[in-house]
């Protein structure tokens, strides 16, 4: 392992992927609730923004440099993003918090454990199937929304981040993801519950955790809007169906 320190990035993001698959095979056997994995190189990227020979590590590193907002002079960590290869969804938020820039990891304050359970009653997860991220890398003082130069500022790590994961399908929670992907000016309240595509792979919006917290009348809608993903899903990838199913069964 001491021998990982003097590797590239495209050497440890495939020893990542081979412990992830690792992971994978232990729990699930051979095939891995995604379908068989293939060990391609990535040629074939179909999202706008990644090139062959990208991939998670180089973009997390052009990240960890990056100064190419105002965001980075006010940081504590960047964030970008955690979860499984290959996800089936990539769930898509705003920026991080407090607690996310403290960390450098996505979703790990208050809304981030709401949004674990709301993931948990489709039976996905970030450790099994979910990659998560967000809109903008670093923490906007005081928690604001992200101004529009900052979410262009970072728009290129986002869409090559999803070229490269791949997800069966996106889930934006809140209404900066959903707009920014959709290139939209709606409301989150038109915008959800409704599939869209973003590069060919089906997206659905919902409300961001953190409202769910200030307004418990939100919790049925994005339940809603969640079954409408556990569906697409489920048609869309026979091992999450399947376990889907199993986990329900009496
Ligand atoms: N809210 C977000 O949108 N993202 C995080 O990572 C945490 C809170």
């Amino acid at each position: 392992w001491g021998s990982m320190r003097g590797m590239t990035a495209e050497q440890k993001e495939r020893v990542a992927v081979f412990l992830d698959r690792a992971a994978d095979f232990l729990r699930h056997g051979y095939k891995t609730p995604r379908g068989q994995y293939d060990f391609k190189d990535r040629e074939d990227v179909s999202a706008p923004g990644a090139e062959a020979g990208d991939c998670l590590e180089k973009v997390a590193e052009a990240i960890a440099a990056c100064a190419g907002c105002g965001l980075a002079g006010t940081r504590t960590k960047t964030v970008p993003g955690e979860g499984v290869r290959r996800p089936l969804v990539v769930v898509v938020g705003e920026g991080p918090g407090a607690e996310e820039d403290a960390w450098g990891k996505p979703f790990v304050g208050n809304a981030g454990q709401l949004l674990t359970k709301m993931l948990g009653a489709i039976r996905l997860s970030r450790e099994r199937n979910c990659f998560i991220l967000n809109v903008v890398k670093c923490r906007p003082p005081r928690n604001r929304e992200p101004a529009p130069e900052e979410i262009a500022a970072c728009g290129p790590f986002l869409s090559r981040q999803i070229a490269l994961l791949e997800p069966r399908a996106i889930l934006c929670v809140g209404r900066t993801p959903a707009r920014t992907l959709l290139k939209s000016a709606e409301p989150i309240g038109s915008l959800r519950g409704r599939f869209f595509e973003y590069a060919g792979i089906p997206l659905i919006a919902t409300y961001h955790p953190s409202a769910l917290l200030r307004d418990q009348s939100l919790k049925r809608p994005t339940w809603e809007d969640l079954k409408k993903l556990r569906d697409r899903l489920a048609a869309l990838d026979e091992g999450y169906a399947r376990e889907a199913r199993e986990s329900d069964a009496p």
